[in-house]
């Protein structure tokens, strides 16, 4: 892979890129589409085409299953006028699952680098979601771009976004771009942790945002995957 110097660092989806691995990384899959109801939360599921040919977010990873759950479990109602970005966003699970199970009065963004940008609008395409979701590039690290600046949003959603610890500062900056963008704006953060290097970044994210382990019916199922999942805020 040619790396491109003006471009933030993206991983690679290779089980040699983690060392001091704790848990394994998903295995690599064929490419195919799944559908998704979460246990019957959604009247309709949610589809994902599932593609590695352009990285790794070309297929589901499990903070973002638990996420997607999550809005739809506890959010529904609240989220009806927020004005929600999905940073990392890879297939869109989480995004597309919270546009397909809300009545949004604003239009979602899901963001990613540009390699993902052909899935992103393949799985927007896929669900009829053309007139209500959107999809952006936004490289963590870099200034926001303007359409984000303008939209303002105030509900982030990020899943499995902390595995590549190059990475962490630019997604560092970027959360903190977003909540100086919105200082009210709430970020819905799920990770794994698989490394050590993983809880330096929750660290850091500690010293720089509110940060707040959220309750969930099944955090007891995911803790045991080694998931966490939070919020961050502006710090008060
Ligand atoms: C592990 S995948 C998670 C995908 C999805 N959120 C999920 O939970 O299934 C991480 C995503 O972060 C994106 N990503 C990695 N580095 C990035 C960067 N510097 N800027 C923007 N996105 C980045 C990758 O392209 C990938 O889609």
């Amino acid at each position: 892979m040619t790396e491109n110097p003006e471009r933030s660092p993206s991983p690679e989806f290779s089980p040699l890129a983690f060392d001091e691995g704790l848990t394994p990384l998903p295995e690599y899959k064929a490419a195919g589409d799944t559908a998704l109801d979460f246990s019957g939360l959604l009247n309709e599921p949610v589809k994902l085409h599932e593609d590695l040919k352009s990285g790794c977010g070309g297929q589901l990873w499990p903070a973002g299953m638990v996420l997607a759950k999550h809005m739809l479990r506890y959010h529904r109602d609240a989220l009806q006028h927020a004005r929600i970005l999905e940073l990392g966003a890879g297939g869109g699970i989480v995004g597309l699952t919270v546009a397909k199970g809300c009545s949004l009065s604003s239009p979602l963004y899901l963001t990613d680098q540009l390699e993902m940008e052909e899935l992103m609008h393949h799985n927007i395409k896929l669900n009829n979601l053309e007139d209500r979701v959107k999809a952006t590039i936004l490289n963590w690290g870099e200034p926001l771009p303007q359409e984000i600046v303008d939209y303002k949003p105030d509900t982030i959603l990020a899943a499995d976004c902390v595995y590549f610890e190059p990475a962490f500062p630019l997604l560092l900056q970027t959360l903190q771009d977003l909540l100086d963008l919105c200082p009210s704006a709430t970020i819905y953060f799920c990770f794994k942790k698989r490394r050590r290097a993983d809880m330096q970044f929750m660290k850091t994210a500690k010293k720089t945002f509110q940060v707040t382990e959220i309750e969930d019916a099944d955090r007891a199922v995911f803790s045991r995957e080694s998931l966490f999942l939070y919020t961050f805020s502006r710090k008060r």
